[in-house]
């Protein structure tokens, strides 16, 4: 196993704490390892780290509008490819009104991110309704459909070959940042059974990326009870009571959600500004230099960056630094709002992700530049 060189030090300038009271014109730069958790330099720099004039190459922060795939998708195994490596697979779907089969994912666990609409899930272990906002994490191999009541947009993002855990919670004890007794499950009720019977049934199974379909004369969704503990598990961002300081700029991995063995999925949800006045009020200017990060915009007011609206994704591969966009730094110590409104699904990788094939026009190609001028 790898042990890090950790020998703290310091030299010339510096806060007495990280993210706290930087010395006088100064930026502040995380340099970290491990996603936030190992070790870690703060730099203190003259100029913005994100100051660029240019950029070439083809490592670049890449903004995208999913808003603007528009083809219903029949199938939740023909929604366009966003980002993929060979531990999660990022897609977008834009569902049917209903699906005409059961769907099998045999590939991993797949979890739901509803963005738009709400609807009914009917799954091997009953039915279950969801709306915006609601995660549904299917257990690898679990048989579905839904019908939409309003027309849904969702993410869904598999755990290739792995599945969904909640992450250690430490410190802040069992029921932070959401008690597990919210985490809702299918019921066997009178939907269910109603949706039971006769009739040709098929199920497209996805394994190593392949479909097949079985067809059965009846509809398999055709349990009358269940026991266990594994199921099939319901999650609304509303729910999620989010870890904060007034005092001091917490890391984005507190908000951590899910985790799978090579990625974690976290959520940003509305929460009050630091109040002291030396504390950062911004993401901090940063390397996380074994992930590449990506998020996904739900709703509100996205504070730290310009031009980004609801249903776009943002992805910042590792080996640069990133950080708050030039208004936002101008804007820290005078904001007009007591809280952010934002919500946003992040999707942290230990591994390179490859960007899918996307049509025209949903890549904003200058969002390299959207930096200009770092601020300063
Ligand atoms: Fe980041």
């Amino acid at each position: 196993m790898r042990k890090n060189i950790t020998i703290p030090h310091s030299e010339g300038k510096v806060a007495r704490q990280a993210h706290v009271g930087p010395p006088d014109g100064t930026y502040e730069r995380e340099i970290g390892r491990d996603g936030f958790f190992g070790p870690a330099t703060h730099m203190y720099h003259r100029h913005p780290p994100t100051s660029w004039t240019s950029w070439e190459g083809p490592l670049r922060p890449r903004a995208l509008d999913l808003g603007r795939l528009n083809a219903a998708q029949p199938s939740p195994f023909d929604a366009t490819e966003v980002l993929a490596n060979n531990h999660v697979k990022i897609r977008h779907w834009r569902a049917p009104k209903a699906m005409d089969h059961l769907a099998r994912n045999g590939d991993g666990d797949e979890l739901i991110f509803v963005h738009q609409g709400a609807g009914d899930l009917y799954c091997d272990y009953g039915h279950l309704g969801f709306e915006a906002g609601d995660y549904i994490v299917l257990p690898r191999s679990t048989m579905w459909r839904i019908e939409t009541t309003e027309p849904v947009t969702a993410l869904l993002i598999e755990a290739t070959n792995n599945g969904y855990a909640l992450p250690d919670r430490g410190m802040i004890g069992h029921h932070a940042i959401f008690d597990p007794g919210v985490l809702d499950m299918p019921a066997i009720d009178e939907a269910f059974l109603d949706q039971q019977g006769a009739g040709d049934v098929a199920v497209r199974v996805k394994r190593r990326g392949a479909l097949s379909t079985v067809t059965y004369p009846h509809n398999p969704l055709d349990a009358v009870g269940w026991k266990g503990d594994l199921s099939p598990v319901r999650l609304n961002v509303r729910d999620i009571r989010p870890v904060m300081s007034h005092r001091y700029h917490v890391p984005p991995s507190v908000h951590t959600t899910f985790v799978a063995d090579r990625f974690v999925v976290c959520t940003f949800v509305p929460r009050p500004f630091e109040t002291d006045p030396d504390a950062l009020k911004v993401p901090f200017f940063h390397n996380n230099d074994d992930f590449d990060e990506v998020i996904f915009y739900h709703a509100g007011d996205f504070f730290s960056r310009d031009n980004i609206d609801a249903g776009m994704l943002t992805f910042h591969p590792c080996g640069f630094t990133h950080g708050p966009h030039p208004k936002a730094l101008q804007n820290m110590f005078v904001q007009k709002k007591p809280a952010t409104d934002e919500v946003a699904v992040m999707i942290d990788t230990r591994d390179a992700l490859e960007l899918g094939q996307l049509p025209a026009g949903v890549e904003n190609e200058d969002y390299a530049d959207s930096w200009s001028g770092g601020g300063a």
